[in-house]
């Protein structure tokens, strides 16, 4: 049985974030997400997300092929998560590409790539200019 854990905000939820959630759980048994927290995205993106964390937890939670979530409140805790989880492949999407290599001494890393013209910002900025 393996367990793949994955990380991200997931704010304004979009096709996107359905591709890599379903190409992650196919490389496993067991689909793990740690969500963004509100203050992690503000450290991260300097906006807060438009959507709340227990909200954007509630709808990726609700994808039949996650088996569960947990809220990510520092990026310095992905090793301890990975641990926690006891997970067997970390998978994050390729604009994080090299990034996390060093955790591979504890899991498989596996960067899958971003489905293209789609993004969180540029949903936020379509919308803004209308
Ligand atoms: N992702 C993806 N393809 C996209 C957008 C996101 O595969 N077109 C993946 C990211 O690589 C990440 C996960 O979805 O593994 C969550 O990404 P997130 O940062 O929440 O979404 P973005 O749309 O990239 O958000 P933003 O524009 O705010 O950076």
């Amino acid at each position: 049985m393996k367990t793949v854990i994955t990380f991200g905000t997931f704010d304004v939820f979009h096709v996107g974030h359905v591709n890599i959630l379903q190409r992650a759980a196919m490389l496993g048994d067991t689909l793990i997400v740690g969500i963004s927290t509100d203050e992690l995205n503000y450290s991260k993106k300097g906006r807060y997300p438009i959507y709340k964390q227990l909200d954007r937890m509630k709808i990726v939670n609700g994808l039949r092929y996650v088996n569960l979530c947990f809220f990510e409140e520092s990026l310095e805790l992905k090793r301890e998560y990975i641990e926690r989880y006891n997970a067997d492949i970390l998978v994050m999407g390729d604009d994080w590409a090299g990034k996390f290599d060093c955790m591979s001494d504890i899991c498989e890393v596996n960067y899958l790539e971003r489905t293209p013209s789609v993004s969180t910002t540029e949903i936020i900025e379509v919308i803004n200019s209308e």
